[in-house]
């Protein structure tokens, strides 16, 4: 009975992305990956977003690159969905556009979310990413401050969300202090039952 779950279980996993091909537009407001069916990770996510810049200026083109943490098990991530948002007003409206690098265009693509042309990144295949830079061109009008915030999956039930950037600071709008801390919140922990399942996955191919 017992093999059997873990078999069942061993097969939900094989699946490992519910959306291969990037994020759908339907994940742009909450950036939550509803398709996965499990809660996000609650520990410290292995990922970072760094900028180049700690100020922008309109139609500014800001470098982004997101990054696999050394201290990460497995040091990759398999899906990705990237916005810049407001800290304060209006937090849900995507600001400003993308550009994949020209390199990155079988790997990673814009989405048009909220009605904004390229104004998020996901992935465009299935594969294992440790780092990417990607560019983000400020609006033409001034937008507050911005953090670039991401959801990144590791599998399909493991992901975390909110992890953010530092902010950007709009030199025009009230200066706020920043610890630049990744905002990770959360409910359940799961990534040690999957470690578990994955050597037992393991185990039992040799098996059977
Ligand atoms: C941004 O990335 C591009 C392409 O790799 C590079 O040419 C440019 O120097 C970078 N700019 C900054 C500010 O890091
Ligand atoms: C694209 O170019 C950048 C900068 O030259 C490099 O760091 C990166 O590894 C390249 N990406 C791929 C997929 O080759
Ligand atoms: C986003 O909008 C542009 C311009 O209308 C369009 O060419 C592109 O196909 C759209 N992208 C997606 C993923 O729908
Ligand atoms: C999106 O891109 C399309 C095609 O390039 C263009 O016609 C449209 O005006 C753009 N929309 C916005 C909101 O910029």
């Amino acid at each position: 009975m017992q093999v059997r779950i873990v078999v069942v279980v061993c097969c939900a996993l094989g699946v490992t992305l519910a959306y291969p091909y990037g994020a759908p537009v339907g994940s742009c407001l909450a950036m939550f990956p509803t398709g996965h069916a499990v809660d996000q990770q609650t520990s410290a996510p292995p990922f970072q977003i760094q900028v180049s810049q700690a100020t922008y200026n309109p139609n500014d083109v800001i470098n982004v690159t997101l990054h696999t943490l050394a201290s990460d098990l497995y040091k990759y991530w398999e899906g990705v969905l990237l916005q810049a948002r407001r800290v304060a007003g209006n937090m849900d409206e995507p600001i400003g556009t993308w550009t994949i690098m020209a390199n990155d265009t079988n790997d990673l693509k814009t989405l048009n979310c909220s009605g904004i042309n390229n104004s998020a990144v996901t992935h465009n295949v299935e594969k294992h990413y440790v780092t990417k830079v990607v560019q983000w061109t400020a609006p033409p009008q001034a937008q507050g401050h911005v953090k670039f915030r991401a959801t990144f999956v590791k599998n399909k039930v493991t992901f975390w969300v909110n992890v953010m950037s530092a902010t950007v600071q709009d030199p025009t709008a009230e200066p706020i202090t920043d610890n630049g801390k990744n905002g990770a919140s959360s409910t359940r922990v799961i990534y040690g039952d999957v470690f578990v399942l994955a050597t037992l996955c393991t185990l039992l191919k040799r098996m059977l």
